[in-house]
């Protein structure tokens, strides 16, 4: 089966010859990488990662009796809703103690979830040794009741579609900053609900990136 759409007839427009670009260099360059060195993953760059790839960049609407509007995403959210939840498994990280935690993405903060369990994240993530050998991995959680009462049962198609920009985000962040990264559904949907304490019914773990220095 041919993995691409080519050409089928005569009636072509042929597209002005690309002209170089930074943005285009960087998606050039991106490539999922399965190979993590030992070394701890610095604070600052995990900070920067989840800052600039999925920190509040703006607001929509006025703020209200002290409720501010709709944060706004460096990625693209059905409504402006924010779909996502962000956690991560840390397991090397440098001035973090290995654990799971949930990103605030208003204030860049890290919340403590629980400590880690090495061997339920391993079980979790159906003990694949080369994602052990990551400093980290982030999960993207789809908060359904943010959508349901806008989009019904759309809520999930949405979810998971928001999930996958933001997901974007985060490899090309990695390519620019030269860590490897690579993004999964190979997890157990139960086990991973349970190591991240969400019900997986409203809460439901979607989509992994792994990431971590380069080997
Ligand atoms: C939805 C989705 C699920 C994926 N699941 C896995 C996975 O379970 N294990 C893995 O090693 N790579 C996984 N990948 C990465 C793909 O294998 C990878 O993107 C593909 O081989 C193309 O290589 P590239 O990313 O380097 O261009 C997944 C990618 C997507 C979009």
């Amino acid at each position: 089966m041919q993995p691409i759409r080519s050409r089928q007839s005569a009636d072509v427009v042929a597209l002005p010859k690309c002209t170089s670009s930074s943005f285009g260099e960087l998606a050039a360059r991106r490539r999922s990488a399965r190979k993590f060195s030992a070394n701890a993953l610095s604070i600052e760059l995990l900070s920067n990662l989840l800052q600039e790839t999925l920190g509040v960049t703006g607001r929509l609407g006025k703020s209200e009796e002290g409720v501010p509007g709709y944060p706004l995403f460096p990625y693209p959210s059905a409504g402006a809703l924010g779909a996502l939840d962000v956690y991560l498994i840390v397991r090397h990280v440098a001035a973090l103690a290995p654990g799971i935690y949930r990103f605030l993405p208003d204030t860049c903060c890290l919340e403590r979830v629980s400590e880690l369990n090495t061997s339920v994240a391993a079980k979790a993530l159906l003990d694949d040794s080369t994602v052990d050998r990551s400093a980290t991995t982030l999960v993207f959680v789809a908060v359904l009741r943010r959508l349901t009462h806008k989009y019904g049962i759309r809520s999930y198609r949405l979810a998971h579609l928001e999930a996958g920009h933001a997901a974007q985000n985060v490899v090309l962040h990695c390519t620019a900053t030269g860590l490897s990264s690579f993004t999964s559904c190979a997890f157990h949907d139960r086990d991973m609900s349970a190591l991240l304490c969400v019900d997986g019914l409203t809460e439901i773990p979607c989509y992994v990136v792994h990431f971590g220095n380069a080997a």
